[in-house]
């Protein structure tokens, strides 16, 4: 269809939903700007807008959580918690199985805009280790890899990208050859968007030929996984099991078989690792129970006063148990999550969260406007949100220092510099139950740096197994790069 044709019930749509201001330049776009702006068009869901500006935006719309008949939820506790050692044993056999069947992919949610960074690139190509720089796609790479090699089945590793990102991530691992996988197990593909909106609900402008869009949230990432095809093809390859991890978090165990083994032993559709929380105003969400259901609670809403309750019986925060963000899904659940909101649609579907943003725009005369204050809203979707959807939704606990050191911002916490220094810190403890001594200060950071590549050891067991077979063993000293 030419873009006159297509455009004219367009344009008519947009207008009837009140939002024909997105065509107030049409007039003066040339031809390549005019298609642009048709295909965001095209892609934007009039009546889910409305839905949103009414519940989130409208007079109605509250933006309270329901915090009623709120408790912290139950996990699996680990072994050193008092948790069954045998049943761990157990978890870890199940996981072994499924990852020696090829039941099991890797994917990673890298379409996040990272702001708080302020890094220029996708985010997975932020150099990260402590000595060779290993950027974050890189270190998953070798991890998925060294998974691979060790169960004897190479991994699916699907990797929703945004449209910012999209073409920069593919780039990026097509120059470094896939880091040594085999493409074909490699895919890419881009997550939804949604329009920003101000606050009387009219989808903003980025210029005059763009409407200002931005990346659907992570939890866009069911629907995406679905459109995409990314299910399709799992289910042709025997995979039924989908590993899901952030970008961020240069620790996480990609895919870690006694979390996937508890998963399957418990007959969960989803399930979530969880650490306590190291303090109360620690910025993760808190895993709790209500009415029935497992739910994640944002930091953000639950009030702090109720985040330094402390338990009587423990002597520990009673709303301890926190979200990293790491998750198991059933590939099937994820289809039945991925049905959209359409009229009539009866399945579950997640909910929007909005975002109040200073969102970059133009005038009435299509000059530029940028706000100093927010100006519009965003919206997003979170996949912690599919855990009350789940049957047998699962809480499993995990060591911090094995899986968890996000890069967020540039600075001070949870940035650069305390993913290098967890870094190094489990280089250490990895030596050091090796047998292998090394000088660290009290908490355990080495005065030097060392790197240890995945395939060399990517946990304490696989460290140990090939520490034991160098001999004699090597000076532990800066530059050590084990691999
Ligand atoms: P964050 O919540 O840290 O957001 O994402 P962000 O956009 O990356 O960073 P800021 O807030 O702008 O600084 C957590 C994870 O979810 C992914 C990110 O890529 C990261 O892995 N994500 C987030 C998406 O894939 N899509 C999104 O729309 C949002």
């Amino acid at each position: 269809m030419s873009d006159a044709a297509l455009s004219y019930p367009l344009m008519e749509r947009f207008s009837r939903a009140g939002q024909g201001q997105v065509f107030a330049f049409w007039d003066r776009l040339n031809e390549e700007e005019r298609r642009a702006l048709l295909e965001q068009a095209t892609e934007i869901n009039l009546k889910e807008v409305a839905r949103l500006t009414s519940t989130l935006l409208g007079h109605e719309a509250t933006s309270a959580v329901n915090l009623t008949d709120l408790e912290p939820a139950p996990y699996v506790a680990r072994p050193e918690s008092g948790g069954d050692a045998a049943a761990w044993a157990r978890a870890r056999a199940a996981g072994a199985e499924a990852l020696q069947a090829g039941r099991v992919a890797a994917f990673t949610v890298a379409g996040g805009q990272g702001t708080r960074l302020g890094y220029d690139g996708p985010k997975g190509t932020f150099p990260v280790t402590p000595l060779k720089r290993k950027p974050l796609f890189q270190v998953f790479a070798e991890k998925i890899m060294a998974v691979g090699l060790h169960y004897g089945r190479p991994l699916h590793w699907f990797i929703m990208t945004s449209h910012a990102n999209h073409a920069a991530t593919e780039a990026f691992f097509a120059a470094h050859r896939c880091f040594g996988l085999d493409p074909a197990r490699v895919h890419f593909f881009r997550q939804g968007r949604m329009p920003a909106v101000d606050f009387d609900g009219k989808i903003l402008l980025e210029s005059k030929g763009l409407i200002a869009m931005s990346p659907d949230g992570h939890g866009g990432s069911l629907r995406a996984l679905h459109r995409s095809g990314a299910l399709d093809l799992m289910k042709s390859e025997g995979v039924d099991t989908v590993s899901y991890f952030q970008v961020d978090n240069p620790l996480v165990r990609c895919v870690d078989p006694e979390f996937i083994g508890w998963h399957l032993l418990k007959g969960a559709e989803m399930s979530a690792k969880m650490i306590l929380k190291a303090y109360p105003e620690e910025k993760i969400g808190h895993f709790c129970h209500q009415h029935g259901q497992l739910v994640v609670i944002e930091y953000s809403d639950l009030p702090l006063a109720v985040q330094r309750e402390i338990d009587p019986a423990t002597g520990r925060l009673r709303y301890g148990p926190g979200s990293i963000a790491i998750h198991i899904l059933d590939r099937d659940f994820i289809a039945r999550m991925a049905a959209e909101s359409r009229d009539g649609a009866t399945g579950p579907t997640l909910s929007f969260h909005r975002a109040d943003k200073k969102i970059a725009t133009i005038d009435a005369a299509g000059n530029p406007v940028r706000p100093s204050r927010p100006n519009g809203a965003k919206f997003e979707m979170f996949v912690f949100d599919a855990l009350p959807f789940a049957r047998n939704g699962l809480v499993v606990e995990t060591r911090r220092a094995d899986d968890f050191s996000p890069v967020k911002n540039a600075e001070g916490v949870d940035s650069p510099r305390t993913a290098r220094e967890d870094q190094l810190r489990q280089y250490v403890r990895w030596l050091r139950s090796a047998g292998a001594p090394v000088p660290a200060d009290a908490s355990g950071l080495p005065a030097f740096d060392l790197e240890v590549a995945p395939r060399f050891g990517y946990d304490e067991a696989t460290f140990a197994a090939s520490w034991k077979k160098l001999t004699p063993p090597p000076a532990i000293a800066e530059g050590l790069y084990l691999e």
